[in-house]
């Protein structure tokens, strides 16, 4: 069994956790991946500004519950000063940990000069790195991409970056291995993500990209050196992979993949949990999201996803997952 994580004053006891998955991974998402194991889990990104929003942190539920804890904040901005007040809101409302986004490849994001565009400014983003450092207690992790673009002036610039930033000695650097501009197109380059832990042996680098079953996931682990991995599009509709990544590295054979039953179980468990956080119309759509998601591997998901996709109440969707999901379907006419 590979060594377990060390971030900081975090110690965990596997090389994994969840990564900040904006739009997806809120408290239902993350209660979940705690149950199923994940040692760690994090907020989709926030920007500074919402953090600093009086009012915003309650109404949109973003402070952490102790069924989810340890949860790290991920925060966005290009403002050192409006960066490291955030970054002491979080900590004092329970974040574990500061994640700074210096990755999103938003265009949105990029116009404004946030996420991905800053790794075209390596001084700023060390400012903000200080800034905040200096601002917290619990440990600050850095999330890059590998370059603005695949051009030599950008690949100078990220390693630039990292020379700039393992000299600071941040808690963790968390690397996802594409480009700015190639969003999540083409394959990670994860032969370059060794290439930064060779370079760099006393930071602690974790790799990010391609990570979608728990193989994949325990064949970083073992082959590229790095100190360990975050599981993002993988633990969509999917925590299971947490508990089949523990038993893949513990040299265990992995469980046999959930029922139908067991999937119908905790997609209910989901939904209800979203059903906590925000009012059924906005709930009902946020859900299905997942259910396309948790419907991959049913056997016949092409009948099945539509109905769940048609519902438009709680109690709607509900039904049909107990239709689907418990046996039922499979007597019922096509
Ligand atoms: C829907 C979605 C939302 C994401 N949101 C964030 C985010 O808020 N912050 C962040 O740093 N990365 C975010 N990412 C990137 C992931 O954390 C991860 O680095 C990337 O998806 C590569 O891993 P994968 O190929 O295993 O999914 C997001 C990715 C997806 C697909």
């Amino acid at each position: 069994m590979p060594n377990g994580l060390r971030i900081g004053n975090l110690d965990l006891d596997v090389p994994f956790y969840q990564a900040p998955l904006s739009g997806y991974s809120d408290r239902a998402m993350r209660r979940l991946a705690r149950r199923f194991g994940c040692p760690l889990t994090f907020t989709g990104v926030l920007l500074d500004k919402v953090a600093l929003h009086r009012g915003a942190m309650r109404k949109l539920h973003l402070q952490p519950v102790p069924e989810e804890s340890p949860v790290g904040a991920q925060i966005l901005g290009a403002d050192p000063q409006t960066m490291a007040q955030a970054a002491a809101v979080l900590e004092q409302v329970g974040f574990c940990a500061i994640d700074l986004n210096f990755a999103c490849p938003a265009p949105k994001v990029l116009r404004r000069g946030r996420g991905g565009a800053l790794l075209d400014h390596p001084r700023r983003i060390l400012e903000i790195y200080q800034r905040v450092r200096d601002a917290v207690s619990v440990p600050v992790l850095v999330k890059l991409r590998i370059g603005v673009d695949s051009g030599p002036a950008s690949r100078e610039g990220f390693w630039e970056i990292c020379e700039r930033l393992a000299s600071e000695r941040p808690d963790a650097l968390v690397i996802h291995g594409r480009t700015v501009g190639k969003m999540y197109r083409g394959r990670a380059d994860w032969a370059l993500l060794g290439e930064v832990k060779q370079r760099f042996t006393d930071q602690i680098i974790i790799g990010s990209g391609d990570l979608m079953t728990p193989q994949d996931v325990a064949r970083r682990i073992h082959t590229s050196g790095l100190d360990g991995v975050a599981i993002a599009r993988g633990a969509i509709g999917n925590p299971w992979i947490f508990r089949d990544c523990r038993a893949l590295l513990a040299g265990q054979a992995p469980a046999p993949p959930p029922t139908l039953e067991e999937v119908g179980e905790v997609m209910l468990q989901h939904l209800e949990w979203i059903l906590e956080l925000y009012p059924e119309h906005k709930a009902v759509p946020f859900f299905r999201k997942f259910a396309a998601h948790y419907s991959k591997r049913h056997p016949r998901r092409k009948a099945a996803l539509p109905d769940l996709m048609a519902a438009k109440t709680a109690e709607q969707v509900r039904q049909a997952i107990r239709h689907w999901f418990n046996g039922q379907a499979e007597e019922c006419p096509a």
